[in-house]
C-alpha cells in the first residue's frame, strides 16, 4: 500500500518517535473525562452515545436509540428536535442568556461581544426573513459567505425552519458554486457584498453573480454589507440583509425536525470530478458534536474557546457553529488571515480575549514554525490550557513547536482526526487521560470501533500499518451522498465488508496508537483542504492548449501537499512561463484560487501503464525527486527520464 503522504521512510520515522507526555495530575484530576469512561462506552457503545443525546432538548422523545440498515444509519428514532433551540433557546431558558456566543473580530480591527440572547433574536429575525421568502421546510439553502456573525445566523435560521444549508467555503469559484447549488436545487443564497482578506475585497457577489446565470432553482439571493462598497443588485432576486430582516419579529416559531431531517449538506471532493454532498442529519449529529467537544477540549464554563477554522468546511460547522453553541460554549470567530496586519495576529487576539483553548491546523502551525518564535513571544499566551490540531498529520516536530512556544509546555495537544463525512472527532486523546505522543491522533473516542486493516480487510497486529476504518455506526456520521445512495455504498462501504472505509492510511504502534499518514485514494490535502486530482485535472484539461493533465500531491514543507500538476499540450506546443501562469489562473477560475498548481510540469506525454493508464504513482515519485522503484509496467520508458529533469527544474524555482 502507498500513500500520498509519505513513504515507508517517513513512516518508520513516525513510529520511531519517542517522546510522550503524561497529563499533569492536576489536570487529570479536574478533568471531564475520567479513566473509566473508555471502558463505560465500550461494554455498551449505545448507552454511551444516549446518554449524551439525553443531554439535548427533545421537543417529543425518541424511541429507539439505533436502527442500523447497514450502511444506512438511524439515531435516535422517532424523536423531534430542533437544532437551533439546542443551540441557543435553552441556555437562553436556562437564564444564560446574557452569556457572551462570540467574540467577533473583523479583520479590519472591528470587534463585537455577541450573547445567547442577541444571537438567538437575530436568528429569530432571519428565519422570519426567510420564511416570509417563502423558504420552507425541507428547501434548500446555499450559503456562500464570509467569515461574519451572519454566516452562523444564517445556519441556525435555515435550522430553525428546517430548511438544510449547504455552506460553500468562500474561495470557491463561480462554477464550483453552479455544480453544488445545482446538485442540491437550492432554493436561496446567502451571501454578502464582499469579504475582507489581507487587507483587501474578496467579490463574493459578484461571484455569485456570475454563478446564478446557470442556477435556474435560486429565487433569491440575500446579501449581508460586510465592506460596504456598491455591488451590482438584481431587482426581484437580489434583496439586502438588512431590508429581509427589518421589520421581523424577534421570535420565531422552531420546526419541530426528526431526528433524522436532513440538518445540512456540505460538499467534499472525492476521486472524480464530481463533489458529494455528504448528508448529516439533526439528532446523531448534535449528539456527536457536543460529545466530543466537551470532552476533547476538556470544555469548562469559563473556557473561552477559539477554532480558527473557516465555517465553511466541516470544522467550522461541527466546532465553531452546533458543538460549542449547544455546549453553551463562549467562543472567538475571527474573520481574517492570520498576517494581517502583522504576523502576530493570532497571538494578539488569543492575548486580548484570554482565550483558553485553541484549535488550529498543522499547516497554519508549520506557517508559524516559518514565521518565527518572536511573534508569538510578543503576547501573554499563559490563558491558553487546551491546544488542538486538526485536518491532517502533524509532523512531531510542529507538535512540538506548538506544544513548547503556545503552549507553554503546559497545555496538552489533542491532535483530531475525523472527516466532512465523520461528522465529529473520532479519534483524538481525551487530555486528562490519554498519554500524548507527538504525531499521533492516539486513540478511538469512547464509543467508537476504529481498527487498521490489511488489502484483504484483515485486522493488522499492533505496530503496522494498513487502512483506517471504522467498525461501528456512529452518531455523527453522513447519512449519505446527496441523490447518490450507491455512490455512498461504493464509495465507503463496499471494499470491505461491515467497515466503513475512510480513505486514509495509518499505522497503530504497539501501544495500540494511531498514526494518520494521509490518502490512500487521489485525494490530496492542500493545507488542509481536500482537493481531488480528478477535479484540477478536468479544470486543466478544459482548457483550450491542454490535451491531457495529471495532478499529484507533492509534499510540502508548510501546506502538507503542494499540488504537482504535470500537462501535455496540444500540437506542437512545448509550454512556457505565461502558459503555465495562465493555466492557474484558469483552475483558479474554474475551481477557487486554492487549487492552483504550485507546480506545473509541460511534457510531450505522460507516463502510462500499456493499458493506457495514468501512473500516478510514478508521477508522485517524480515529483518528490524520489528514486523510481519498477517501471516495467510503462509503456513508453523514454518519456521518464525528460520527466524527472523538468520537473526538478520546475521544483528548483521554489528556492
Ligand atoms: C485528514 C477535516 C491526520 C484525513 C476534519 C481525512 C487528518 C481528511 C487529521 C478529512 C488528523 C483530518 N491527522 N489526518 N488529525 N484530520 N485529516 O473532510 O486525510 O476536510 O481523511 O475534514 O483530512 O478532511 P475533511
Amino acid at each position: 500500500m502507498t500513500t500520498n503522504a509519505g513513504s515507508r521512510d517517513t513512516i518508520e520515522a513516525l513510529l520511531r518517535e519517542g517522546r510522550r507526555f503524561e497529563p499533569s495530575p492536576q489536570f487529570a484530576a479536574g478533568a471531564n473525562a475520567q479513566p473509566g469512561i473508555y471502558a463505560e462506552a465500550e461494554s455498551d457503545y449505545l448507552a454511551f452515545w444516549k446518554s449524551w443525546a439525553d443531554k439535548l432538548e427533545w421537543s417529543q422523545p425518541y424511541e429507539r436509540v439505533l436502527d442500523w440498515n447497514e450502511p444506512f444509519a438511524q439515531w435516535f428514532v422517532g424523536g423531534k428536535l430542533n437544532a437551533s433551540v439546542n443551540a441557543l433557546d435553552r441556555h437562553v431558558a436556562a437564564g444564560r442568556g446574557g452569556r457572551v456566543a462570540y467574540y467577533y473580530e473583523g479583520e479590519p480591527g472591528d470587534r463585537r461581544a455577541i450573547t445567547y440572547e442577541e444571537l438567538l433574536r437575530d436568528v429569530c429575525r432571519f428565519a422570519n426573513a426567510l420564511r416570509s421568502l417563502g423558504v420552507k421546510r425541507g428547501d434548500r439553502v446555499a450559503l456562500y459567505m464570509p467569515m461574519i456573525p451572519e454566516l452562523p445566523v444564517a445556519m441556525l435560521a435555515c435550522a430553525r425552519i428546517g430548511a438544510p444549508h449547504s455552506a460553500i467555503f468562500g474561495g470557491f469559484s463561480a462554477d464550483s458554486i453552479v455544480d453544488r447549488v445545482n446538485d442540491a436545487q437550492c432554493v436561496a443564497i446567502v451571501t454578502a457584498d464582499q469579504g475582507w482578506r489581507r487587507g483587501k475585497h474578496v467579490p463574493l457577489k459578484a461571484t455569485v453573480d456570475a454563478a446564478l446565470a446557470h442556477t435556474p432553482s435560486i429565487r433569491h439571493c440575500i446579501v449581508a454589507r460586510r465592506v460596504g462598497e456598491p455591488v451590482a443588485m438584481r431587482a426581484g432576486r437580489d434583496l439586502w440583509w438588512d431590508d429581509a430582516v427589518a421589520g421581523q419579529a424577534t421570535m420565531c416559531e422552531p420546526e419541530p425536525m426528526d431526528s433524522e431531517a436532513l440538518l445540512y449538506l456540505l460538499y467534499t471532493s472525492g476521486t472524480t470530478a464530481k463533489p458529494k454532498g455528504i448528508m448529516h442529519t439533526t439528532a446523531g449529529y448534535l449528539t456527536g458534536v457536543t460529545a466530543t467537544h466537551d470532552l476533547v477540549f476538556d470544555l469548562k464554563d469559563d473556557d473561552v474557546y477559539w477554532c480558527a477554522a473557516d465555517i465553511g468546511w466541516v470544522t467550522g460547522h461541527s466546532y465553531i457553529v452546533y458543538g460549542p453553541l449547544c455546549n453553551g460554549a463562549t467562543s472567538i470567530i475571527y474573520e481574517g488571515t492570520p498576517d494581517f496586519p502583522d504576523r502576530d495576529r493570532l497571538w494578539e487576539i488569543v492575548e486580548r480575549y484570554k482565550a483558553t483553548i485553541l484549535y488550529t491546523a498543522p499547516t497554519a502551525i508549520r506557517t508559524f514554525m516559518k514565521w518565527g518564535v518572536d511573534y508569538v513571544r510578543k503576547h501573554d499566551l499563559s490563558s491558553l490550557r487546551v491546544l488542538g490540531s486538526v485536518g491532517e498529520p502533524i509532523n512531531p516536530e510542529a507538535w512540538m513547536w506548538y506544544y513548547e512556544n503556545v503552549g507553554g509546555g503546559r497545555c496538552p495537544v489533542v491532535d483530531t482526526w475525523w472527516q466532512t463525512e465523520t461528522g465529529a472527532i473520532m479519534i483524538a486523546p481525551l487530555p486528562g487521560i490519554t498519554t500524548l505522543k507527538p504525531g499521533s491522533a492516539t486513540k478511538p473516542f469512547p464509543g467508537v470501533q476504529a481498527d487498521v486493516v490489511d488489502e484483504q480487510g484483515n485486522s493488522v497486529p499492533l505496530g503496522g500499518g494498513g487502512y483506517a476504518v471504522l467498525r461501528r455506526p456512529w452518531p455523527s456520521m453522513l447519512r449519505g451522498i446527496y441523490g447518490d445512495p450507491e455512490r455512498y455504498k461504493e464509495t465507503y462501504w463496499s471494499k470491505f465488508p461491515h467497515m466503513y472505509l475512510a480513505g486514509d492510511g495509518c499505522s497503530r504502534d504497539e501501544e495500540g496508537d494511531y498514526w494518520f499518514m494521509g490518502r490512500i485514494d487521489d485525494v490530496m490535502n492542500v493545507s488542509g483542504h481536500r482537493i481531488s486530482t480528478a477535479e484540477v485535472e478536468s479544470a486543466l484539461v478544459d482548457h483550450a492548449a491542454v490535451a491531457e493533465a495529471a495532478a499529484v500531491g507533492k509534499l510540502d514543507a508548510v501546506t502538507g501537499q503542494a499540488i504537482c500538476a504535470f500537462v501535455s499540450l496540444r500540437g506542437m506546443d512545448t509550454g512556457s512561463p505565461a502558459l503555465a501562469d495562465e493555466l492557474r489562473a484558469h483552475v483558479a477560475a474554474k475551481l477557487g484560487k486554492f487549487t492552483m498548481p504550485k507546480y506545473i510540469t509541460f511534457t510531450q506525454e505522460l507516463p502510462k501503464t500499456r493499458s493506457g493508464k495514468i501512473m500516478r504513482r510514478l508521477l508522485r515519485d517524480i515529483a518528490e525527486g524520489r528514486m523510481l522503484g519498477d517501471t516495467t509496467t510503462l509503456a513508453d520508458s523514454s518519456v521518464v527520464t525528460e520527466l524527472q529533469e523538468r520537473a526538478k527544474q520546475e521544483a528548483a524555482k521554489d528556492a
